[in-house]
């Protein structure tokens, strides 16, 4: 008979990999949901939020590393991916030289390679299976922010689209729209600022315009880690 010590073993932390971490966004949501984070950015990310941070590639470190975490998150660059980008901005950015990889594809192979449960994020026109798709509203959030996620080896269900209460706030065409959301996008003609993006994302630990814009509000990825460990716990149950 194994005699009790009356010492509670703490349960072992699960490890999530944030592949493309930019500023963690999306590693404090999943910190909330009581994952330990690491990061990987090919840029230092000295505002970065996670518990441990490697720079470098991301996808070769999914190949070398992924098998050994129990869930994968990963946000590849939307740069060359949304609509958007496919259309005038692409145009541009040929003219001036600037190259976007497209990114999606080989990232898929890395973490279908990896073994490992994962989730895939990027924007609408972008190549990613669109499993589930997470809107600011759904969170009470300043940002609209529409998301898409690509679920590989487990499942959840996808929740209610709530209705919009308003516009994104800000200048189109030389009239200005109010509403109760701020564009967390660009720069000029009432686009968010600093603090704006910060209140509406919910994100405090940093002040870099630039990647604040990129990042995600960590409430998508705690309401992804909840029906992630939800759907674990369905599994083995
Ligand atoms: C859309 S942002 C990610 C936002 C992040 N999920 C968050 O919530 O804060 C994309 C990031 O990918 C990084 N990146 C681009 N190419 C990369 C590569 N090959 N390996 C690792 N990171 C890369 C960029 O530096 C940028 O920080």
């Amino acid at each position: 008979m194994t005699q009790s010590t009356g010492i509670r073993r703490a349960r072992p932390m699960l490890r999530l990999l944030d592949a493309f971490s930019c500023i963690g966004g999306a590693a404090r949501g999943y910190q909330l949901a009581g994952f330990h984070v690491t990061g990987v950015d090919i840029e230092a990310q000295p505002d970065y939020c996670g518990d441990v941070f490697h720079r470098g590639d991301a996808i070769e470190f999914i190949r070398a590393h992924g098998h050994e975490f129990d869930f994968i998150h990963a946000s590849p660059p939307c740069q060359g991916e949304g609509a958007p980008t496919k259309g005038t901005n692409a145009a541009r950015n040929r003219r001036i030289g600037r190259h976007h990889p497209r990114l999606i594809a080989p990232t898929r192979a890395a973490l279908d390679a990896s073994g490992r449960p994962y989730v895939m994020e990027n924007v609408a026109g972008s190549e990613v299976r669109k499993d589930l798709r997470l809107c600011g509203e759904q969170f009470g959030l300043g940002v609209l922010m529409h998301r898409y996620f690509e679920l590989g080896g487990w499942h959840t269900t996808q929740p209610q689209h709530p209705a919009h209460r308003g516009r994104v706030r800000g200048w189109r065409h030389g009239q200005y729209f109010d509403g109760p959301y701020v564009a967390a996008y660009g720069n000029g003609g009432g686009k968010a600022t600093v603090d704006e993006i910060r209140q509406a994302k919910g994100i405090d630990w940093s002040t870099d315009h630039f990647r604040l814009r990129e990042a995600l509000p960590p409430a998508y990825t705690h309401w992804v880690a909840t029906a992630f460990l939800t759907s674990v716990q369905e599994v083995a149950a």
